[in-house]
């Protein structure tokens, strides 16, 4: 056995949210413990929440240290449990990036509702935003945005959460940073995810994939659009799902 890196989301990906659902992470977080113990192999949650609320559900749920967390949908990075974010990453964000002037623009929509204070982030402004009226919202605020040059991106998850980040960072982006800097081959890397703002994580390259069986039909239909075979769709559900693909891909026995 090699050491791989390991990069998941947490919300309905590695963590299930529905009680009594979710004994398989207790058998994945050991068999990763055990693989880091040994190989090397290093573990990364990749989340779009801030780092006030992952540390929430670190300890609601108890989740395994990971050796680095990226969080605010891949705007942070965080070595070690470390409270400041990476300042390498945070100057890759850097340039071109305007939150005022977002904020400002935003301000014109009524169908945006800010997130709570906690999800406004210094390179991610976070709204509600109603799965009815989406498609007609985000077409037309990409326009407004692109009129200004912002080099921004809008990532719209789970039928509510739009998320408004640097155009140089997401997810995927964020795995790739680490991905060079510990020096691991893509095919050495395996990525998890369930909605939107994974999306980023399975489109990025050719890194190993891993769908969990109970995905939102955002992710899906991307995957179904873009099929490849270094990406596995799961039957399972959460852990169990990322369990069954690390096997698939023979990361683990
Ligand atoms: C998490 C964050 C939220 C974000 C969502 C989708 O729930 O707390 O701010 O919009 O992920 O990325
Ligand atoms: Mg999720």
């Amino acid at each position: 056995m090699t050491n791989f890196l390991f990069v998941s989301d947490l919300d309905h990906t590695f963590v299930d949210h529905d009680a009594g659902n979710d004994d398989a992470r207790g058998e994945l977080s050991d068999r990763l413990q055990q693989h880091r113990e040994l190989h090397g192999t290093k573990i990364v949650y990749a989340t779009g929440r801030s780092p006030q609320l992952y540390r929430e559900l670190q300890s609601e749920k108890n989740l395994i240290q990971p050796d680095a967390l990226i969080s605010s949908v891949g705007t942070e990075i965080y070595f070690d449990n470390s409270d400041i974010p990476d300042p390498d990453w945070s100057e890759i964000l850097s340039p071109g990036w305007n939150r005022e002037l977002i904020l400002s623009i935003t301000a014109k929509y009524p169908e945006l509702k800010l997130q709570p204070e906690s999800e406004q982030r210094p390179f991610k402004v976070s709204f509600f935003l109603e799965q009815s009226e989406a498609s007609g919202v985000l077409s037309q605020l990409e326009l407004e945005l692109q009129k200004h040059k912002l080099k921004k991106k809008l990532i719209y998850s789970s039928g509510i959460d739009l998320d408004i980040v640097p155009l140089s960072s997401d997810k995927g982006q964020a795995m790739q940073f680490l991905r060079q800097k510990w020096k691991f081959a893509a095919e050495q890397t395996v990525v998890c995810g369930d909605s939107g703002n994974d999306i980023a994580l399975f489109a990025v390259g050719n890194e190993r994939g891993i769908i969990v069986g109970n995905a939102r039909p955002e992710l899906l239909q991307w995957h179904n659009e873009h099929p490849a075979d270094y990406r596995y769709l799961a039957q399972n559900f959460c852990a169990g799902g990322i369990l069954e693909g690390l096997k698939y891909f023979g990361f683990l026995q």
